[in-house]
C-alpha cells in the first residue's frame, strides 16, 4: 500500500497554528469574524455551510450564516454583501457556490470586498495571485492541496504537475500556485479538450485531479510511485449506504493506490483542508485589516 496522506491530521497541525494567532488578535482586542451566505436549500453546500459555521466556532471565531431563501433576488443578495463588506466584526465574507440560477454570480464576487473575498475569487485577489502578490487571498481548496504536498515532503521543485480541470475555484489557482517561483513545478492543465490524457498523466510526478468525475483517474494514468491528490467529492447511488449515495472521488482509490507513491482518501483527504485554509484566510484578513485600520 503507498502512504496514506491524512488531510485530518495536517487540518490539525494548521488548526494548532492558527489557535495561537488567534489567541494573538484576541489579544490585541480583534476577533476574527466570518459570514457564510448560503442561498436556497441545496442538501450539499448546507453541509458545507454548517461545518465552516462549526470550525468557526470550536476555533473562537466570530461567526454570521446568513440562510436566505432560494427565491432571493440579485438586489437582495448584493444589499446583503453590502451590509458586510461595512460590518467591522466581519473580516472575511464567503457566498456558497453554486448559487440559485436568477443570481449571477460573478457579479457578486465583484461586489465583494476584496479584503474580505476569503475565497479568492474576486478580480482582484485573482489577479495577485498571478502577480505573486502575497496579500492577495488565494482559493482555499488549491491552497490546501498545495500544503498536503509540502507537508508529505513531496519535491515539487522541476517536477512534472498535471492538474485535471481548469476551473476558477480549484485547477487555475492551482496551476497558477504550483508554477510559482519558489514552488517552482512543471505544471500541465488537462481540461475537456485535451488529446491523449491517460500518456501525458502517466508521466507526472504529481497528479491532481478535480474534474468533478467519480473515478475518472484509473491505474493507466498513473505512474509508479506517483503523488495522487483528488480533489472530487462525487455522489454515487448506494444502495448498501442508509443515505442512499456515498461520496467518492475523482481517482478510482483502490486501483490506484496499488501503483501510487503516496495518495489522499475520499473522504479525509483534501475536504478538511479547504475548511483549514478558509480558516487560515479569514484569519490572514483580520490580521490585514486591523494592521492597516488607523485606532481611534
Ligand atoms: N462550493 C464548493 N466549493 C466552494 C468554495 O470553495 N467556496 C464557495 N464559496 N463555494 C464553494
Amino acid at each position: 500500500m503507498p502512504r496514506l496522506i491524512d488531510g485530518r491530521a495536517v487540518a490539525q497541525k494548521v488548526y494548532a497554528e492558527l489557535r495561537e494567532e488567534i489567541a494573538n488578535l484576541k489579544s490585541r482586542g480583534s476577533i476574527p469574524g466570518l459570514a457564510v451566505i448560503l442561498i436556497g436549500d441545496d442538501p450539499a453546500s448546507r453541509t458545507y455551510v454548517r461545518a465552516k459555521d462549526k470550525m468557526c466556532r470550536e476555533l473562537g471565531l466570530h461567526s454570521v450564516k446568513l440562510e436566505l431563501p432560494a427565491t432571493t433576488t440579485q438586489e437582495e443578495l448584493l444589499a446583503r454583501v453590502d451590509e458586510l463588506n461595512r460590518n467591522q466584526k466581519i473580516h472575511g465574507i464567503l457566498v456558497q457556490s453554486p448559487p440559485p440560477p436568477q443570481i449571477d454570480e460573478a457579479a457578486i464576487v465583484r461586489a465583494l470586498d476584496s479584503q474580505k473575498d476569503v475565497d479568492g475569487f474576486h478580480p482582484l485577489n485573482v489577479a495577485k495571485l498571478a502577480l505573486d502578490d502575497e496579500t492577495g487571498f488565494v482559493p482555499c481548496t488549491p491552497l490546501g492541496c498545495l500544503r498536503l504536498l509540502r507537508e508529505s515532503g513531496v519535491a515539487l521543485s522541476g517536477a512534472n504537475v498535471v492538474v485535471l480541470g481548469r476551473s476558477m475555484i480549484v485547477g487555475k489557482p492551482m496551476a497558477l500556485l504550483l508554477i510559482r517561483k519558489g514552488i517552482d513545478a512543471t505544471v500541465t492543465v488537462i481540461h475537456s479538450r485535451t488529446r491523449h490524457i491517460s500518456e501525458i498523466c502517466h508521466r507526472a510526478d504529481v497528479i491532481i485531479a478535480a474534474i468533478g468525475r467519480p473515478h475518472f483517474v484509473r491505474t493507466e494514468f498513473v505512474g509508479e510511485g506517483a503523488t495522487v491528490i483528488d480533489v472530487g467529492i462525487n455522489r454515487v447511488d448506494d444502495a448498501t449506504n442508509e443515505r442512499g449515495y456515498k461520496l467518492v472521488g475523482d481517482v478510482d482509490f483502490d486501483a490506484v493506490a496499488e501503483i501510487a507513491g503516496a495518495i489522499t482518501p475520499v473522504p479525509g483527504g483534501v475536504g478538511p483542508m479547504t475548511i483549514a485554509m478558509l480558516m487560515s484566510n479569514t484569519v490572514k484578513a483580520c490580521r490585514q485589516i486591523t494592521s492597516s485600520s488607523t485606532p481611534g
